[in-house]
């Protein structure tokens, strides 16, 4: 992961969040990735940070959501500079054991806060982008004492060694999951799109944007018209 100390022009702005907006698209991918690979229900831990007994595929999935909005934030910030959001990722690795993933989510949590929380910024240069770094990091803080407790859990139970659900060669012959692989890419496709528009329009509210702001609005042709100028959020 890059190493970005100094951040004194929009230029250095746009490299850190390029790096970050890579990392938070893989994350989301990845810790969903790591959750769907366990069992629902199977393997419990107490949650450090909520005080309860949860379970780690579900709180992975929540910590997946986590990541989702850092990168749409990130997203926002990165048109708000001028840049050009990328959907681009950083690599997404699944371990055989489930073990050996919340490892290494944990360490990417950790690298990431490290990522977030170093660079300084020349005279108070562009507060709402420090700001959001530093709220992001603390997500990821606890995002790594909550991974930190699923390995515990998990090192300490008889399913220290259990391995990732593996996929059935026999369920790929079969007509209604090659249609889900259908409707899933088409879902992608759709998502990509979806996304790429509301970072295009979206001005994001807790980072100072101006109160007066154009809407858009769909007409029945699917033509995007300007409609006119609101004072609530888009
Ligand atoms: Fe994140
Ligand atoms: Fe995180």
């Amino acid at each position: 992961m890059a190493d970005i100390a100094r951040i004194e022009s929009r230029e250095d702005a746009l490299a850190l969040l390029a790096v970050a907006l890579k990392h938070e698209w893989a994350v989301s991918l990845e810790y969903l990735i790591h959750a769907y690979s366990m069992p629902k229900g199977r393997y419990l831990y107490d949650d450090p940070v909520v005080s309860a007994r949860l379970d780690i595929r579900g709180q992975t999935i929540q910590i997946g959501i986590d990541e989702m909005y850092h990168a749409l934030q990130m997203g926002y910030v990165i048109r708000q500079l001028g840049g050009e959001p990328s959907f681009e990722v950083d690599e997404v690795v699944r371990h055989p054991r489930i073990a050996d993933n919340l490892v290494r989510d944990k360490k990417t949590e950790d690298l990431v806060t490290g990522l977030y929380q170093k660079p300084k910024y020349k005279d108070l240069f562009l507060p709402e982008v420090e700001n959001m770094f530093w709220n992001i990091s603390y997500d990821e803080v606890r995002h790594s004492r909550q991974f930190a407790a699923m390995i515990d859990a998990l090192r300490d139970s008889p399913d220290a060694d259990a391995r990732c659900l593996q996929p059935d060669p026999k369920a790929e012959e079969r007509e209604e999951v090659a249609l889900l692989h259908d409707i899933t890419r088409a879902e992608n496709e759709l998502m990509h799109r979806y996304l790429y528009y509301v970072l295009l329009f979206h001005e994001h509210q807790d980072l100072g944007a101006g109160c007066s702001r154009t809407r858009w609005t769909t007409c029945a042709t699917g033509t995007r018209t300007r409609a006119s100028s609101s004072s609530s959020a888009a």
